[in-house]
């Protein structure tokens, strides 16, 4: 399975900074990326067109919407549609991320509709789960991957099943780890990335084996490389270590 680098640039950066990343990333990467890698950047909205003008062409970049509202158009005020993003040159969005659900309250309902949304628009989709630390602790690390999962995919319809293979990835992001700096160890990451697996396996049968599963959360240069290489970890989300373009092309490399 081609593994899958990942750039969350959050709400930082101008137009003229994210286009300089990029074009910093994309000349580093102008022979290919190490390993045959899938690189992706989510840029904040008002910079995902110059990511994608300097990504044109480029095979194994890509660029995706921080975040969209599933509807087509409407009296939706503040919001983004997919069709807008297609426009800027996005063919991937993420959903679910942590920050989505909890500083902006978004329900493991609006997420299922969101997911089938883009599905349906043709984008590719990074599906975010993970729990909190009270919910680890209290030994619910399960139930409350299985309620994520099953609440954004359960409702799919049977005409989007065909295409999750090929357009859905799980991006696994404890909440306790996600910019604190408190990377989740081996252990737990594995276990998490097997309980994935299976849930996934539960829901979508044999797809399941096929869709990356990735981690996220503090991930930097000096731990890349031992969580890529774990059982089930077919990539990385990062925030933090993205921003700058050495420190990402080293996660890229790892
Ligand atoms: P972080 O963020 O790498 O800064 O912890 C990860 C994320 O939010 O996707």
């Amino acid at each position: 399975m081609q593994k899958i680098i990942a750039a969350n640039w959050k709400m930082y950066k101008t137009r003229p900074e994210a286009a300089q990343t990029a074009a910093e990333l994309a000349l580093a990467l102008a022979d290919g990326t190490p390993h045959d890698r899938l690189v992706l950047v989510f840029p904040p909205f008002m910079a995902v067109d110059v990511v994608a003008e300097v990504f044109t062409g480029k095979k194994n970049l890509a660029v995706g919407g921080q975040n969209f509202y599933p509807a087509g158009q409407g009296a939706f005020t503040g919001e983004i549609s997919t069709g807008m993003l297609n426009d800027v040159g996005a063919t991937w969005v993420l959903v679910g991320h942590s920050e989505r659900r909890h500083v902006f309250n978004e329900s493991d309902e609006l997420i299922a509709r969101k997911t089938a949304f883009a599905l349906a628009q043709g984008f590719k989709v990074m599906l975010c789960v993970g729990e909190m630390l009270h919910e680890r602790e209290a030994g619910r690390l399960r139930d409350v991957l299985s309620r994520q999962l099953s609440t954004a995919l359960d409702p799919l319809p049977e005409a989007l099943s065909g295409a999750l293979a090929e357009r859905l990835v799980v991006a696994y992001e404890p909440v306790w780890a996600i910019g604190t700096g408190k990377v989740a160890g081996p252990v737990e990451v594995q276990e998490a990335h097997a309980a994935l697996r299976a849930l996934l396996a539960d829901i979508l049968g044999e797809t399941a084996a096929e869709l990356p599963i990735l981690y996220g959360g503090s991930v930097k240069p000096a731990n890349a490389f031992g969580l890529v290489g774990l059982d089930n970890v077919d990539g990385l989300l990062v925030g933090a270590s993205s921003l700058e373009a050495q420190s990402f092309l080293q996660i890229i490399g790892s």
